[in-house]
């Protein structure tokens, strides 16, 4: 028996007695609770919540859980393994701890995405708007992207996944309520030939969403499998920051055709950049390539050119990603305020060097998910 199996007793006096203490049985919860604590890999969300667990079978200090991953890539298996056991045999009691995983492939027809993810009917390619970091200019690049594309005489949508921080509404300058059909489908907000859905279209003001966790997953499925989107050649996914809960629900939900990660020219924002590209990866989802936002600003009064993040950052990471730096987009005055008018700068300013950008992002997307 080790030490810490038994209990040190106070007794009246100067005596101490040590007492042994019948080895306590394992129990569920606390497999349980341990496997909480394996992520998968590249997410920030855990094993459990996933619904990987499939079952629990404990006997004395025999520990064996059963695991079910949907997955094309080896080492996601083996990590995963490898964390569990770990994690278990850490257990007070446990002496053997056996993670067995039934490895499938993704299902046929889920195309890009694995995890069981299948295609949104009508809806030929779905695209992921994406950054480790907030406020590198997701939610413009979204609005602005799904404004150039649809200028390409593509059907467009595009659907604020953003459910705690919604912009969409404000960037499209609407707030008007979106119906139901009558097989109780929601029927997007039709906004400059655009199909727009966004918790902001749902909301009374402009109050942060409160939410808990089962709610937002929810919410994400519905945004994706009950609107009524229709015949769309492009589905445009503004996705909150982060590798989180609404990631991981969407990339379950609907197959995806691609990412596009934004990042600024900064390490910090940088690193987050990788770190989601690592996460789609994971997935089996294509990163279809890098939007470097902010790269540099023209002082409009003499033309002169100030890199205010550092410059060569993007260019260096779509590098060592091996994908395409897509654009390189300035910070730009007039881009900001459009956005906050509620009409994106691509559909206002045919001129601005930012249109001719997000035109340049449309036409590879043309050529390459046609
Ligand atoms: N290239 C740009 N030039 C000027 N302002 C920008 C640019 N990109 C984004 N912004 C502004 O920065 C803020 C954050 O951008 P947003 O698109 O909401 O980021 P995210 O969705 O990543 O949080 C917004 O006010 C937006 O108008
Ligand atoms: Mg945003």
């Amino acid at each position: 028996m080790k030490l810490r199996d038994r209990v040190l007793l106070p007794l009246p006096g100067r005596h101490a007695a040590y007492l042994c203490r019948p080895p306590m049985a394992v129990t569920e919860n606390q497999v349980k609770n341990a496997l909480t604590e394996v992520k998968y890999p590249g997410f920030s969300r855990d094993i459990v919540s996933f619904g990987l667990v499939k079952a629990i079978n404990i006997d004395d200090g025999d520990v064996r859980v059963q695991l079910a991953i949907a997955t094309n890539d080896p080492n996601v298996p083996a990590t995963i393994k490898n964390d569990a056991e770990k994690l278990l045999r850490g257990i007070a009691g446990v002496k053997n701890a056996k993670v067995l995983i039934d490895i499938h492939a993704p299902p046929a027809g889920a195309g890009a995405g694995g995890m069981g993810a299948t295609r949104l009917p009508g809806v030929k390619h779905v695209i992921a708007v994406a950054s480790g970091k907030g406020g590198v200019g997701k939610s413009t690049i979204a609005a602005n992207l799904a404004v150039a594309l649809e200028k390409t005489e593509a059907r467009v949508g595009l659907c604020d996944c953003d459910i705690y921080g919604p912009s969409i509404s404000l960037m499209f300058g609407t707030r008007e309520r979106p119906m139901a059909t009558e097989e109780n489908k929601i029927v997007p907000i039709e906004q400059y030939g655009l199909r727009l859905m966004s918790m902001g279209f749902l909301l009374d003001d402009t109050a942060p969403a409160i939410l808990r966790g089962p709610m937002v997953t929810r919410y994400t499925q519905q945004f994706l499998r009950q609107v009524e989107w229709g015949e769309l050649d492009y589905l445009v996914l503004d996705l909150p920051p982060g590798t989180g809960d609404i990631q991981l629900t969407i990339v379950q939900t609907v197959a995806l055709a691609g990412a596009i990660i934004v990042t600024t020219p900064q390490e910090v924002a940088l690193i987050d950049a990788r770190k989601a590209a690592t996460m789609f990866d994971k997935v089996n989802v294509p990163v279809l390539g890098l939007v470097e936002n902010m790269s540099y600003f023209i002082c409009p009064g003499d033309g002169t050119r100030y890199d205010i993040f550092g410059s060569g950052g993007g260019e260096r990471e779509a590098k060592r990603l091996r994908v395409p730096l897509l654009a390189q987009i300035p910070i730009d005055i007039a881009t900001r305020e459009a956005g906050d008018r509620g009409m994106p700068i691509v559909g206002e300013d045919e001129k601005s060097l930012v249109t001719a950008e997000f035109n340049r992002i449309a036409q590879h997307l043309r050529t390459t998910l046609p």
